[in-house]
């Protein structure tokens, strides 16, 4: 097939050189210069495990091109997926401007029959508008469909999630768009390209028929499926923060109710970590969008505005875990472990780390910090602020207290008594439950986390 992907950021790119290794003739747009022409120069523009190698595989196989040019990209394929940004606006409401910009601009590009796919997380209805924007601004005669086609990607396991997918969603209108579409990912439904969870690569191995779900709904219901979706995996974390706090009043450990709830496969043990909360790039933005595009349509959501409240609820609470731990937080200096909204990333979109960090700076306090990949984002967000350290000890030296926020494996395995003495106290702030209470107290820590 030749694909189209426009938008280079955590979706396109992935998406564009998942559909080259899969054999496919993939070009890739971005209206970014800068970002094409490092990618030219196989300067990749975002940290994801494996990315690096997959573009350089695939644009010497001659089956991946960047360019900034949608006519050229969109003459050259049949199916063109979106993939731009849908930003949160201030109301919450999803910000479909770059959607709209590039859907004319496909539709002005279009001189024969094409599949123009919405990738982009957007609200229920908006292929309908797709539709009329590229039925108004395409050449008469022109045939096209619109299609959906929902990413389920987590940052920092992008590659596996897009290879080895728990399930293929595609919203159509008719099977022509749902034959081409199935087309695109064959090799991925047959598991022919897949994805070895172990040795963290791509493999390529003997095709067997339908391995992977390939659902075919209407276009609404399929955009529906993806904010549905992220608003439960965040429903599901602002629950178990809820019954966390709650464990704190009761004397119970969260971890141990956790476990015991997980059990149950009906719940399963994912998505119940107690911690400081979500961020990212997707579940504030899609659950705002969701709620509101819900009012839009005249249901009033309410349950998604307690998650929303549950977890910005989260970041206040942790932050007054803090000042309770350290009792005067003026003048007094912090070691912070995580920038990064979580492990395997660089993106720093809503990370908890940025709340923690503004309200302890407004404070009084001195704030020196270490992510083992966000250092760049967050030298740009924090610029003097606040001081970079090269690893985890010259960030505990001489530091008041320890802040954990993000939880990087060296994090989890740090050398815990050199910590210990490298503190000036030893007071220990966990936001991701990383290490046992009793485990710290013999190490003689003044350990504080979440829950428990
Ligand atoms: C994507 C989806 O857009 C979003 O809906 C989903 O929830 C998360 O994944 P992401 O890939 O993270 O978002 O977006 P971003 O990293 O902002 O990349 C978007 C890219 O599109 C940027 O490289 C931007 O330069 C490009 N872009 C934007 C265009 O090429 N043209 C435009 O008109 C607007
Ligand atoms: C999410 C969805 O998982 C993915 O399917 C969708 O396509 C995009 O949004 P992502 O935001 O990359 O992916 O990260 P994810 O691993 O889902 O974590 C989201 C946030 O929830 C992070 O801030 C993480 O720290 C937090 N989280 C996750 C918890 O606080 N507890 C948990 O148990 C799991």
């Amino acid at each position: 097939m030749r694909i189209a992907v426009i938008g280079t950021g955590y979706v396109g790119l992935v998406s564009g050189v998942c559909f080259a290794e899969c054999g496919h003739d993939v070009i890739c747009v971005d209206n970014n210069e800068v970002k094409i022409a490092n990618l030219h120069k196989g300067i990749i523009p975002i940290y994801e495990p494996g990315l690096d190698v997959l573009v350089k595989r695939n644009v010497k196989a001659k089956r991946l091109h960047f360019t900034t040019q949608i006519p050229e990209a969109v003459k050259n394929s049949s199916v063109i997926f979106i993939a731009v940004g849908t930003p949160p606006l201030p109301t919450g409401e999803a910000d479909l401007s770059y959607i709209e910009n590039v859907a004319k601009q496909v539709a002005t590009s279009m001189d024969s029959y094409k599949v123009v796919v919405e990738k982009s997380t957007v609200p229920v209805k908006t292929g309908e508008w797709v539709k009329r924007t590229i039925r108004f601004n395409s050449q008469a005669g022109v045939d096209f469909d619109v299609a959906s086609n929902p990413e389920f990607l987590r940052e920092g396991s992008a590659i596996g999630d897009f290879l080895k997918p728990d399930r293929i969603v595609v919203g159509v209108e008719n099977k022509k768009a749902a034959d081409l579409l199935e087309e695109c990912y064959k090799p991925i439904i047959d598991q022919a390209v897949s994805f070895d969870l172990e040795k963290q690569e791509v493999i390529h191995q003997t095709p067997q028929s339908n391995i992977v779900p390939f659902l075919v709904t209407s276009v609404s219901s399929s955009e529906l499926i993806k904010h549905a979706s992220n608003s439960f995996l965040a429903l599901k974390i602002s629950y178990i923060n809820a019954v966390a706090n709650f464990c704190e009043l009761a004397g119970a450990d969260v971890e141990q109710v956790a476990r015991g709830m997980g059990l149950d496969s009906r719940i399963g043990q994912k998505f119940l970590n107690a911690g400081i909360g979500y961020g990212g790039s997707c579940f504030p933005k899609d659950v705002s969008a969701f709620l509101e595009i819900s009012r839009e349509l005249g249901y009033h959501f309410n349950l998604l505005e307690e998650v929303i409240k549950i977890n910005k609820t989260q970041r206040e609470l942790f932050i007054r875990k803090i000042k309770k731990a350290m009792w005067i937080v003026k003048d007094k200096t912090f070691a912070i472990l995580g920038l990064s909204f979580k492990p395997n990333t660089d993106d720093m979109r809503e990370a908890p780390s940025i709340d923690v960090i503004n309200a302890l700076l407004e404070e009084g306090a001195s704030i020196k910090a270490y992510d083992p990949v966000a250092m760049n984002i967050s030298k740009e967000l924090f610029g003097d602020r606040i001081t970079f350290c090269k690893d985890a000890y010259d960030t505990a030296k001489n530091a008041d207290a320890l802040i954990l926020l993000t939880e990087w494996d060296e994090f989890v395995n740090l050398d815990l008594e050199k910590i210990h003495k490298l503190l000036n106290y030893p007071i220990f702030i966990d936001g991701r439950n990383c290490f046992e209470p009793a485990d710290m107290a013999k190490l003689g820590f003044d350990y504080h986390c979440i829950g428990r």
